[in-house]
């Protein structure tokens, strides 16, 4: 390695791009010019320091669109990326263009432990990186004719749906770095501290070399859920109480959320929203200036969106031309907790997700960490759960609802009811046309729940009816499946009678009925997984792809998980059985043998 390769702590991310413009980011060890040049582009950058870190956004322009081009980073004049004798293929910069159909890539609940057959029994094969050596042409596929493991060219985007990085559970190398600086039997012990300890977990979560190519090469867009700050995040009051509560919560946060806008949010930004940006005008007035540390102004930034989240927006759209418009929703830092006034969004992020609901787009994309239709059983459980925490069933229900609601992570959308029939009128009313043309489909976009599916969504009896296909997609986790115990029981809430059951249970409490209702049409599956879609006209089509390991556990070949494909008019595939899905899934091969008992 080089001394300028080595001076690249992490990176480069191929972050935002568009037709014409596209964001790099990186990690150096002190002050540099960061330059990244493409073609006859060029652009350079001096670093910025958070808290003794380096780090630069270099952002190129007038690319031309629909263009596919290798580019390099040097530091100081100094090449740095792609390092010399690398087994990868030149890291490119592809620039979209107008009406190629979008393809995307999405997953959530990525642990960063070792790829050998330790980190492969306790966490299962980590799917991003099975993906990464396939498109590299490392390794084969498990089937050479299926397209979807040999795809013609890279998506436009990977969406991060949350818990990219886990500051609550651990990994041992994570403690291994706590241990060194800190003493682990005193507040927070083996969870995470300050920046310091946030900027190691993200070294780990993106070195590998195999993903460090992959992030480089395609561009990426992030959102946090839980675990890249704590499990079960802003669930209720009580549970916040509880966290300030302690010595150690108000670290955590404010480390959390300003490394986040380092690492992660920074680069969900395009250039019109940088120019906006509050810490990005800081970051521009004091770039270049080594003696400059912004950590203390970032913390107090993060201190300040962590207790007045309207002051902020982590949620943003993203519009491709006509085809598509993905919206992706902060259902995390900005919740309403008062019980009795409880709500996922704010009044400000309500009001701007009302906005951004519009159809006149051939797709509407909506990536909420947290899936908006879940199990029907879990769905109705979580909204029993709230209307008992709240009173329905008196001041001892009360406290069952708040402790059932705490001990089994009942905080999704069904247990927000408001918001929740507030975003599905929203939703039917897109559907149903009167929120300008309407789209072929409304897709959610999800992760968090550690099994993935694919659900359909009709309106309520008597409701109005649909022009587009509402669905529900989940992708997760990435890299950190469910214990057998759990799978069963998700599978248990998942199907039969726990859908009515649940619907009972929270009727009793007077939950409203919603104005729509689903049923999974794939699912659940439990694999490490990555999900993949790609819109053509009024259809759209998704899959599923795992890493399996036959002999090397360091090389994995990639295998089809599923698929869910709409017909070329945009309308869902005919219904199968349940008996015709049951005997489909038994058949495929049982996964993940190797994977850890929780
Ligand atoms: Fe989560």
């Amino acid at each position: 390695m080089t001394a300028s390769e080595d001076r690249l702590l992490l990176g480069p991310l191929l972050r935002y791009v568009d037709e014409t413009s596209a964001a790099v980011w990186v990690e150096t060890d002190g002050p540099a010019t960061v330059t990244v040049t493409r073609g006859a582009a060029t652009a350079s950058a001096p670093t910025f320091v958070v808290h003794d870190h380096h780090y630069a956004l270099v952002e190129l322009d007038a690319l031309e669109p629909g263009t596919t081009e290798a580019y390099t980073v040097a530091l100081d004049g100094d090449r740095a990326w792609p390092p010399t004798g690398s087994p990868f293929p030149d890291p490119v910069i592809a620039t979209l263009e107008a009406g190629r159909p979008l393809h995307l890539a999405f997953g959530s609940c990525r642990t960063s432990v070792s790829h050998d057959e330790k980190g492969n029994r306790t966490h299962g094969v980590d799917a991003l990186r099975a993906w990464a050596l396939r498109v590299a042409g490392q390794v084969e596929p498990a089937d050479a004719s299926d397209a979807d493991l040999d795809p013609d060219r890279l998506p436009d985007l990977v969406l991060f749906l949350g818990d990219q990085v886990y500051a609550d559970e651990t990994t041992d190398a994570m403690r291994e770095f706590i241990e060194s600086r800190r003493d682990i039997e005193q507040a927070p012990w083996t969870e995470l501290k300050d920046y310091e300890e946030y900027a190691h977990l993200y070294k780990l979560a993106w070195s590998d070399p195999a993903n460090r190519w992959l992030l480089s090469t395609v561009p990426s867009a992030m959102i946090f859920d839980d675990h890249d700050i704590r499990d079960d995040w802003n669930t209720s009051m009580d549970w916040r109480r509880e966290m300030e509560a302690t010595s150690w919560w108000h670290g955590r946060i404010v480390a959390g959320l300003a490394s986040y806008w380092v690492y992660q949010h920074l680069g969900n930004l395009s250039p019109v929203e940088r120019e906006k940006d509050e810490v990005y005008a800081l970051v521009r007035a004091h770039r270049g200036d080594a003696e400059q540390d912004l950590g203390p102004f970032l913390d107090e930034f993060a201190d300040r969106v962590d207790q007045h989240p309207q002051t902020y927006r982590w949620s943003y759209t993203r519009d491709f031309d006509t085809q598509a418009r993905l919206v992706v929703v902060d259902s995390r830092a900005a919740r309403k907790l008062d019980p009795d006034d409880r709500a996922m969004l704010d009044d400000d992020e309500a009001a701007w997700l009302d906005e951004q609901l519009r159809g006149d787009v051939d797709h509407l994309l909506i990536g909420t960490s947290l899936p908006f239709l879940l199990a029907r059983g879990l769905h109705h459980l979580e909204a029993f759960s709230e209307a008992l925490a709240q009173g329905a069933w008196g001041e001892r229900g009360g406290r069952v609802g708040e402790r059932l609601r705490q001990l089994v992570d009942l905080e999704h959308w069904g247990a927000f009811q408001s918001s929740f029939q507030e975003v599905a009128r929203q939703v039917m009313e897109v559907a149903a046309g009167e929120r300008g043309r309407a789209p072929s489909t409304v897709t959610f976009l999800s992760g968090d729940v550690h099994h993935s599916y694919v659900s359909e969504a009709r309106p309520r009896r008597g409701g109005r009816a649909l022009r587009s296909t509402v669905l529900q997609a989940v992708c997760s986790p990435i890299r950190n499946p469910l214990s057998r115990n759990m799978r069963f029981a998700t599978a248990v809430l998942s199907y039969g009678v726990a859908g009515p059951m649940g619907r009972l249970a929270s009727r009793s409490a007077h939950v409203p009925d919603a104005p729509l209702t689903w049923t999974y049409a794939e699912g659940p599956w439990f694999d490490n997984n990555l999900a993949f879609l790609r819109l053509a006209g009024p259809s759209l089509r998704m899959w599923w792809v795992t890493g399996e390991v036959l002999d090397d556990h360091d090389r994995p070949r990639l295998a089809k998980v599923e698929s869910y494909a709409l017909d070329e008019d945009g309308n869902p595939p005919p219904r199968e059985g349940f008996a015709s899905k049951v005997g489909r899934r038994v058949r495929r091969r049982a996964k993940d043998d190797s994977v850890r008992e929780r």
